[in-house]
């Protein structure tokens, strides 16, 4: 792939990895991904960002489309973790670049992870502006979206944003636009990327997009280091309103059912409780937790605000699975969540009083009592599910309605 022409000598030199299927090691990216990184020739010629090591090639090649990399003058770098600076060394190595630009904690980050003796680093605070000859770049910190280093630039007279890890998407594909993409899609691409990775810090989110409204800040581009470029101000005010959205967390008339089955029983308990929901006219979906990765509950929870655990017993505690599920949902903090839990067992039976407990730790309103099942599930256990599932449904109708 040729590099891409954003505006007048700006252009896209990243790279597209299709066939990433595990992003951060902590969510699965079933579309690929790509890494972002853009130049800008100016009397000081500056690239914002680097690409995954394993890419570093592709990136060298692509500048080279442009200019010589040694031209290269500034370096900034919006956020120090390997997917976008794995290839730094290299490329300080190869484009002896005047300056490279990052916050205070991407310094220290920096300094960490590679060997930065006789770098020209040049730390720079929120708000400070960099002249490169006819523009001017403003750098803005934006600490915990998604790390403490993270930053983003701005490019004032172009008014074009690198927002680096923000308003990112794992989308991997030839077009390297919003508008040139299928917008379902891409709406779910925003909605996974968000609700993995972003979903903790979406107070600042709230605070960042309230600052920008503040500031004054036009944008005519907005280019994230994953994923598609937002270029018309229709695709734009989709994202803000998305993200905004996202952030707020506003009830939704749908449910999660996840569960972990040993024998079947739990399994059935499941769909006897999505009966329940059925029944209240609310749609839901099921996750068999072993047969999926942890952060489809969370892919799910995009579009849902009830939330609803099963696990048999072993060992006197939920199934590993459905503890990852636990544990991936807890430090992503979601919020404004009904739900419940339910389990089958054999011998003691402390799964469904344990995801209880897991449920109200993490904030959810919890409308039901757990249902467990001794092995089963008989008659009047699959039917304490049915009405778990109706008693959820009603009170997230009456969220949903308030
Ligand atoms: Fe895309 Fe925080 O790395």
């Amino acid at each position: 792939m040729k590099p891409v022409l954003l505006k007048n000598d700006i252009y896209w030199v990243g790279a597209v990895d299709y066939n990433l299927r595990n992003f951060h090691r902590y969510s699965r990216s079933p579309q690929g991904s790509t890494y972002n990184a853009y130049i800008v020739k100016d009397q000081k010629n500056v690239l914002f960002d680097t690409v995954d090591e394993e890419y570093c090639d592709e990136l060298l090649k692509r500048i080279s489309e442009i200019m010589d990399p040694a031209e290269i003058d500034y370096i900034v770098c919006n956020h120090m973790e390997k997917d976008h600076a794995g290839s730094i060394e290299r490329i300080v190595e190869v484009c002896r670049p005047e300056k490279i630009f990052c916050s205070a904690m991407g310094e220290k980050s920096m300094k960490a992870q590679f060997n930065t003796e006789g770098w020209p680093i040049q730390v720079v605070k929120d708000g400070e502006r960099l002249n490169i000859g006819k523009r001017n770049i403003t750098f803005l910190e934006t600490r915990m979206l998604h790390w403490p280093d993270s930053m983003v630039s701005y490019l004032e007279e172009d008014k074009v944003l690198f927002s680096n890890d923000a308003f990112g998407q794992n989308v991997a594909t030839s077009s390297r636009f919003v508008d040139e993409y299928d917008s379902t899609l891409l709406s779910h691409a925003m909605k996974d990327y968000y609700y993995n990775i972003i979903l903790p810090y979406s107070p600042l989110v709230l605070k960042t997009v309230e600052r920008i409204g503040k500031l004054g800040l036009q944008f005519d581009i907005i280019a994230p280091d994953h994923g598609l470029i937002f270029r018309t101000q229709d695709d734009i005010k989709f994202l803000f309103d998305t993200y905004v959205e996202m952030a707020t967390q506003p009830y939704k008339l749908r449910a999660v059912i996840a569960f972990e089955s040993l024998w079947g029983a739990t399994k059935k308990m499941a769909y006897a409780v999505g009966d329940g929901l059925q029944s209240v006219g609310v749609p839901f979906t099921i996750i068999d937790a072993q047969e999926n990765h942890c952060s489809m509950v969370m892919n799910e929870l995009a579009d849902s605000s009830a939330l609803i655990l099963g696990s048999s017993t072993r060992n006197n505690m939920p199934l590993v699975n459905m503890l990852g599920v636990i544990a991936n949902v807890k430090g992503l903090k979601p919020k404004n969540l009904v739900g419940a839990a339910f389990g089958s067992y054999g011998w003691s039976g402390e799964s469904p009083k344990m995801i209880n407990d897991e449920l109200v730790a993490m904030g959810v309103e919890v409308v039901a009592e757990p249902v467990k099942a001794y092995f089963g599930p008989n008659e009047a256990e699959l039917k304490a599910c049915f009405e778990l599932g109706q008693k959820v449904g009603l009170a997230l109708k009456e969220k949903v309605n308030a």
